[in-house]
């Protein structure tokens, strides 16, 4: 015959009457008595989870939550470690208890070998792998294209001193040039002499300075960062954005040098069939400077999609994709003395949109989708 024994659970915890160690250790044995008598009462049926819930429970378990709020809530400073050691015995000893069985007849200690195990027949939890952002895997696919030609990364900081990002890249104290880069300055810096002054960089382009400041040459480098420029976001804007930067320099670099790597690293990265034309441009660190624009990828360079007009190049069939050029030997002045003298070595330089490159590549035509942080569009990448 199938007999159910009602067990009745008696202990209630109560507040301390006063934080004397005589009350505190009666309170303690107390509530010990009270756990020995419950666990004792898995032999006459009461279910285990239903102890684990009252004594060790998250919301409202008496060594978790009430003995907490009840005992050490209203101690004062000094009586607080002494409650909280007795508050941590008393669960240890719980705890031990659950982690054990032993001092059980054999089959409430099955009850409780049972209730340790793990259940392998329920499904696992899965840990959603997260997904590298399409911005930094453009990046580092094109820094790769890079790497494989022999060039090595280099890196800079993004709070950047008016000598990095405008002096020593020959931009002269009010130069016009300064004011096609809609700087964020860092606030309170006019005491300072202009060249010490900090702003967010508005390009990678100073940490062609740093590297060389740091390595003689021969040198070729590729710096991936983010910079910053007071532009409102919009489309094709963000105050935030991603540039791949580019420097080489040897004893005899030449246009035709910059030509052929740029013109290999746009094939490697979009494809054999792109190609690619240089025009003329101004920077003031690059001398001559150019614009490098790729055959529209999007619609073959045929300036058309169907019957429809390309968007992405505007019906030209190209599309610009970076900035680059011979490097002005009045940038090697600054670096003159680390080998750079700019009667002996040559370089070309470049740099480029890491977030413009991922839109093209990725199709996707809308800049500020990179920066809303919604799942369902970047886990296309996943
Ligand atoms: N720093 C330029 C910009 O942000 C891009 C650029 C142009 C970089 C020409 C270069 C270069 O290294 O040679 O607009």
């Amino acid at each position: 015959m199938h007999c159910e024994l009602t067990v009745t659970l008696t202990y209630t915890a109560h507040k301390l009457t006063d934080y004397s160690s005589g009350t505190l250790i009666t309170a303690e044995s107390e509530a010990k008595t009270a756990f020995d008598e419950d666990w004792k009462s898995i032999e006459t049926g009461t279910p285990i989870e239903e102890l684990r819930v009252r004594w060790l429970g998250r919301e409202n378990g008496i060594v978790n939550k009430q003995l907490p709020d009840l005992w050490l809530k209203s101690a004062s400073k000094k009586e607080r470690p002494e409650v909280g050691k007795a508050i941590n015995r008393l669960k240890a000893y719980v705890q031990d208890h659950f982690a054990s069985g032993e001092d059980l007849e054999p089959g409430a200690r099955e009850i409780v070998r049972a209730f340790q195990a793990v259940d392998i027949s329920l499904p696992g939890i899965r840990r959603p792998i997260g997904a590298e952002h399409p911005v930094l895997r453009a990046s580092r696919d094109m820094c790769a294209v890079f790497q494989r030609m022999g060039y090595s990364i280099a890196e800079g900081p993004v709070v950047e001193t008016d000598y990095y990002n405008f002096e020593a890249l020959n931009f002269p104290p009010n130069h016009p040039a300064r004011d096609t880069q809609d700087t964020l300055f860092i606030a309170g810096q006019n005491s300072k002499p202009q060249r010490e002054r900090l702003l967010l960089r508005t390009h990678t382009s100073p940490v062609q300075i740093r590297t060389m400041e740091k390595l003689p040459p021969p040198i070729r480098i590729v710096i991936p960062g983010v910079v910053h420029r007071n532009d409102p976001p919009d489309a094709s804007h963000s105050p935030m954005f991603h540039q791949i930067e580019g420097l080489a320099v040897d004893t005899n670099i030449t246009f035709g040098d910059l030509k052929g790597t740029l013109d290999h690293a746009m094939k490697e990265f979009f494809g054999s069939n792109v190609k690619t034309s240089f025009r003329p441009s101004f920077f003031p660190f690059t001398e001559p400077s150019a614009e490098l624009f790729i055959s529209c990828i999007i619609c073959g360079g045929s300036g058309k999609r169907d019957s429809d007009p390309c968007r992405p190049c505007k019906q030209t069939g190209w599309i610009e994709i970076l900035g680059c050029g011979m490097v002005d030997p009045n940038v090697f002045e600054f670096v003159k003395d680390n080998g750079y003298d700019p009667k002996k070595v040559s370089g070309f330089a470049f740099g480029m949109g890491a977030d413009r490159i991922a839109m093209l590549k990725y199709g996707v035509d809308d800049l500020q989708l990179f920066f809303h942080g919604d799942v369902r569009f970047l886990e296309q990448w996943a």
